[in-house]
């Protein structure tokens, strides 16, 4: 089998972001940009990964270091070809080497499948672009019979060469060897002083090989990050990305532009999304939900035919088919709502059961809790779970009716069919099918009086 190692170059400063975070780790939708560049090589077949780093070596490493990679130090930044050349001790002889860059996220499998399918025994992979404004890029220079003859730096460049619209973007593929062979050719005699990468190429023509040009899918794909204002260019285009993927797959979304995934999301058929929700982590959604304005849903599941009405926060929790929530609700972690339940506005709720067919309706706390099915808490009812030192946890049977503006000191029980007078404070376990009153029975003064206000 083939063997590809991929270099991925991550040691620049980026003095343009203005932030103490290296570059490469700044995030597009919610991971790292290093990260996406290492999810895209993962998908390359018997790949081994090494990452060049420099600024902010460490902080770098640490986040990426459960992902398989082979990391070396690029201590001073001489150049591209420098950088490439500390990774060369890592790579095996055979193998074709593919070079990427930490800053430059959105590249896809499919280009770097068609970059490794362009290397052969004596040709090398380009991916260039045309661009309307190459200002700042390495301009591609071909021969009369439109062959790649060399890469020119744009400070390197004659005005003629200048002209150029095609460019270099950084991706390159060869044989390992004979990056171990040229590398060490190459000078820093140009504009820059610096060890440049893209004389590899003209070194590869002296040697007999030719340049197989290859274009990516889209621009986004070798567009870099040099600050923030191109961070939010490309988070965007991934988003619209992300956004078209799931209405292919049978979502409306009311805004594809006002839509934001920052993980996996997967979801089934006629759902609909309306603006501003976010998607984070791993969210599964099933068909036929609906769902409100300004939802946040996080490592979550939403089974069939749920309703999440607007500005509901989900977070690590399951929903049952059917449910309805919100307005203005907030699902905690180790929430699981059944069947038909409903959860309604200013309601909180965490690590807690709900049977189905139950319904908290309105401005409730409940945590800690295990309701069975048809309950009816009522509004503001409280589940009072923890008495400063420890949780406790409150059962509600099948059926149980709270009143509102309860407090259930937990842990207490409350049986099938019990039934909580309003503005009870329950301390004690309710039997089943018994009328719990914990409160003083109202008395009707005839003849009260108001105060009167004193005369100074
Ligand atoms: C480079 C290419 C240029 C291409 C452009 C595409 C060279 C000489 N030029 O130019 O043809 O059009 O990218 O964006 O390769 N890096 C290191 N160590 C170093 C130098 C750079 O890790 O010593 C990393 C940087 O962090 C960056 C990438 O390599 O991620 C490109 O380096 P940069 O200096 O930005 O190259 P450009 O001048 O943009
Ligand atoms: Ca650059």
């Amino acid at each position: 089998m083939l063997s590809t190692d991929i270099v991925i170059l991550a040691a620049g400063k980026g003095t343009r972001m203005q932030s103490s975070l290296p570059k490469v780790l700044h995030a597009i939708a919610g991971q790292p940009m290093l990260a996406h560049v290492i999810a895209a090589a993962n998908t390359v077949a018997n790949g081994n990964k090494i990452i060049v780093t420099g600024h902010g070596a460490e902080q770098v490493e640490k986040a990426t270091a459960d992902s398989g990679s082979v990391f070396v130090q690029q201590n001073e930044q001489l150049g591209t070809a420098h950088a490439v050349q500390m990774a060369v001790p890592h790579l095996r002889a055979e193998a074709t080497v593919l070079i990427l860059y930490g800053d430059v996220p959105l590249i896809s499998p499919a280009t770097i499948n068609k970059m490794l399918e362009a290397v052969s025994a004596k040709q090398i992979g380009l991916l260039t672009i045309n661009l309307d404004n190459p200002t700042g890029y390495g301009r591609i220079v071909r021969n009369s019979a439109d062959e790649i003859e060399s890469i020119i730096e744009q400070k390197d460049a004659s005005s003629e060469q200048l002209l150029i619209n095609e460019i270099n973007t950084g991706v390159m593929a060869l044989g390992a060897q004979q990056l171990i062979d040229w590398l060490p050719q190459i000078n820093n005699n140009n504009a820059q002083g610096e060890y440049y990468l893209t004389d590899l190429i003209a070194l590869a023509r002296a040697n007999d090989y030719s340049i197989t040009s290859i274009q990516p899918t889209s621009a986004t794909e070798v567009e870099g990050v040099n600050n923030r204002i191109q961070l939010s260019q490309l988070e965007r285009a991934h988003q619209l990305q992300l956004a078209e993927a799931l209405m292919l797959s049978g979502t409306t979304l009311a805004d594809p532009n006002r839509f934001d995934q920052r993980g996996k999301l997967t979801a089934g058929t006629d759902n609909f999304v309306d603006v501003n929700c976010i998607f984070e982590g791993d969210v599964v959604i099933g068909s036929n939900v609906r769902i409100g304005a300004n939802c946040h849903i996080s490592d979550s599941s939403i089974g069939d035919s749920v309703e999440i009405k607007a500005n509901t926060i989900i977070e690590s929790s399951h929903i049952g088919a059917h449910a309805i929530l919100g307005p203005f609700a907030r699902i905690r972690p180790g929430t699981n709502l059944g069947e038909g339940s409903k959860v309604g506005n200013f309601v909180e709720t965490k690590n807690t059961i709900v049977g189905k067919g139950s319904k908290i309706n309105h401005l409730s706390y409940v945590g800690d809790a295990e309701l069975g099915a048809n309950v009816n808490v009522g509004a503001g009812t409280i589940t009072c779970n923890y008495d400063g030192v420890n949780k406790h946890k409150t059962d509600i049977g099948d059926g149980a009716f709270i009143g509102s503006n309860s407090t259930l000191i937990a842990p207490v029980t409350i049986g099938e069919q019990g039934f909580v007078a309003a503005g009870s404070t329950v301390t004690k376990n309710v039997p089943a099918d018994t009328l719990a009153v914990s409160r003083s029975k109202q008395q009707n003064l005839e003849g009260w009086k108001r105060p009167t206000k004193k005369e100074d």
